[in-house]
């Protein structure tokens, strides 16, 4: 377990934009929020994981998998009880309004991959790349988190679990896939792609959609709120005679 986590880097992107990740995590109320996500996406992935034990007819894959599943519960209580931790040791009144994460995501997990339609060999690839990605995530987020040493020291415990999840799903897909190993991790690293393209395509169209609507109330909706106060001047005040019907004597 001690060889994978000391080889882990982040990646080149993240290392560039370390003082991002900084200010990210300087202020406490985003990072106890962003924790308490964190603790969520956990707990997802630790469900998903004993779904994952309970479809598997592989029975040393059975094992590991509840066992990841009891570590991603166990990271999941620890970012919960830290990240309110920090929420009570806040100032009263405080807010934040900006979480960055798009930025700073924390472990995917399983990202809402339906783990009854993957086979053995896809869904260990997929697990590889999702937790070798939580891995180089929380080596840049220990290395942002120096001004509190309390937080830094709990990413350092959950990344020796991330570097075994990452070794663990490469040595058993390697055992079960064989020759098939590069092209099953190729495969997943497109769905990975794939993924990211759809939450930026979503994410884009939500600011778009917004700036239309802005768009619309600002230049198409004047026009009309002037015509309707220029007929409502010319309105009478008070109550003004009906129109005169030409026979109200007969409905034809
Ligand atoms: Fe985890
Ligand atoms: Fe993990």
């Amino acid at each position: 377990m001690a060889e994978p986590l000391r080889s882990l880097r982040a990646t080149a992107l993240d290392r560039a934009l370390l003082p991002l990740h900084r200010w990210v995590w300087q202020d406490p109320g985003r990072r106890a929020l962003k924790l308490l996500r964190f603790a969520e996406t956990e707990a997802d992935g630790g469900r998903d994981l004993s779904r994952a034990a309970e479809v598997t007819r592989d029975p040393l894959l059975r094992r590991l998998y509840l066992r990841h599943a009891q570590d991603e519960e166990r990271h999941a209580h620890l970012f919960r009880a830290r990240g309110r931790e920090l929420l009570h040791s806040l100032p009263r009144g405080g807010s934040v309004s900006f979480e960055a994460n798009f930025f700073a995501p924390g472990e995917r997990g399983l990202d809402d991959l339906h783990v009854e339609s993957e086979g053995d060999e896809s869904l260990l690839a997929f697990l590889h790349l999702s937790e070798e990605a939580a891995a180089q995530r929380f080596v840049i987020y220990q290395k942002s988190l120096a001004h509190d040493p309390e937080t830094r020291d709990l990413f350092r415990r959950i990344l020796h679990d991330e570097a075994f999840h990452m070794s663990y799903t490469h040595a058993q897909l390697t055992r079960i896939a064989g020759p098939r190993t590069r092209r099953r991790i190729w495969q997943a690293r497109l769905g990975r792609l794939w993924k990211a393209y759809l939450r930026v395509a979503a994410a884009l169209a939500g600011v778009i959609g917004s700036l239309i609507l802005r768009v619309q109330y600002f230049v198409l909706l004047p026009p009309f709120v002037f015509l309707a106060r220029r007929a409502a001047r010319r309105e009478p005040e008070g109550f003004a005679p009906s129109r005169a019907l030409p026979d109200a004597r007969s409905q034809y």
